[in-house]
């Protein structure tokens, strides 16, 4: 049984490629808390719809895929490469905008915030929806963001090896088109909410990125750092959360 009633929650929002996955990954490396990529369970119901020849506009061909979002997932399946195709790419939105799919995810998403691999002390899960709808208490909250340019040049360098027709051209237009359908879905804030800690990453190297959520993370909360290897998190809040700020 868990000796600790209350997880630290850290939520990491932001639009795609914005460098929010490496910057939530890496922060829960370092504080020793459990990490969740979102994105990869909204990826898991539209693979598996693609897979089984669903449309992923159509609730009865999506609801098929819904019980595979079992908490808790193995990384096996959150990180599966599948669900990196661009085929999923483009389904992905289009499950999102269900709201069951929403609803079932969200479920686990709770699950996770209570009961975090490993009995970890808090978690950040990274998405679109964190700060505003899933943990809208949580004690930290980032936006990270990044000019549409350079989110696509990251992407493009990404995937041209394995996709040699691929041009930046192509790969902007569908970060400005997925933009576009987050945008739409009024629970997605691809603005970041007045209590965010904002991080543009389009200068930043990763490791800077990281180095400034730490600082944020240290001001609002006692926390020792975990870059020796060793886990250790100390709870204790030692004041109260100032007002969000921007860097
Ligand atoms: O973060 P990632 O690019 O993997 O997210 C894929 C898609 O999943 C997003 O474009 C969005 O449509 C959806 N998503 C969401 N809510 C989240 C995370 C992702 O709707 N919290």
């Amino acid at each position: 049984m868990s000796e600790q009633t209350h997880k630290t929650v850290i939520a990491v929002d932001g639009p795609a490629a914005s460098g929010k996955g490496t910057f939530a990954k890496a922060l829960a490396d370092r504080l020793g808390y459990a990490y969740l990529d979102t994105g990869s369970l909204y990826r898991i119901v539209a693979w598996a719809t693609l897979e089984r020849g669903g449309d992923p506009t159509k609730l009865e061909d999506v609801k098929t895929s819904l019980p595979l979002i079992k908490f808790p997932l193995g990384p096996e399946v959150l990180k599966n490469e599948d669900l990196r195709r661009p085929e999923v790419d483009e389904a992905v939105p289009k499950v999102s905008a269900i709201p069951e799919v929403r609803a079932i995810i969200r479920a686990y998403q709770a699950a996770f915030m209570k009961d975090p691999p490993g009995n970890a002390p808090g978690v950040v899960l990274d998405g679109r929806d964190i700060g505003s709808t899933i943990a809208p208490n949580a004690d930290v909250k980032f936006f990270v963001t990044a000019d549409a340019e350079e989110r696509a040049r990251r992407r493009f360098e990404q995937q041209k090896d394995s996709n040699p027709g691929l041009t930046k051209e192509m790969v902007l237009k569908d970060i400005n088109l997925r933009d576009e359908q987050d945008r739409r879905q009024a629970a997605l804030a691809l603005h970041p909410a007045s209590d965010v800690c904002v991080l543009d990453t389009t200068k930043a190297k990763p490791d800077e990125t990281l180095e400034q959520g730490l600082r944020i993370v240290k001001a609002k909360l006692s926390v020792n750092d975990n870059s020796s290897g060793n886990s250790s998190v100390n709870k204790k809040k030692i004041a109260p959360k100032p007002p969000g700020f921007r860097l």
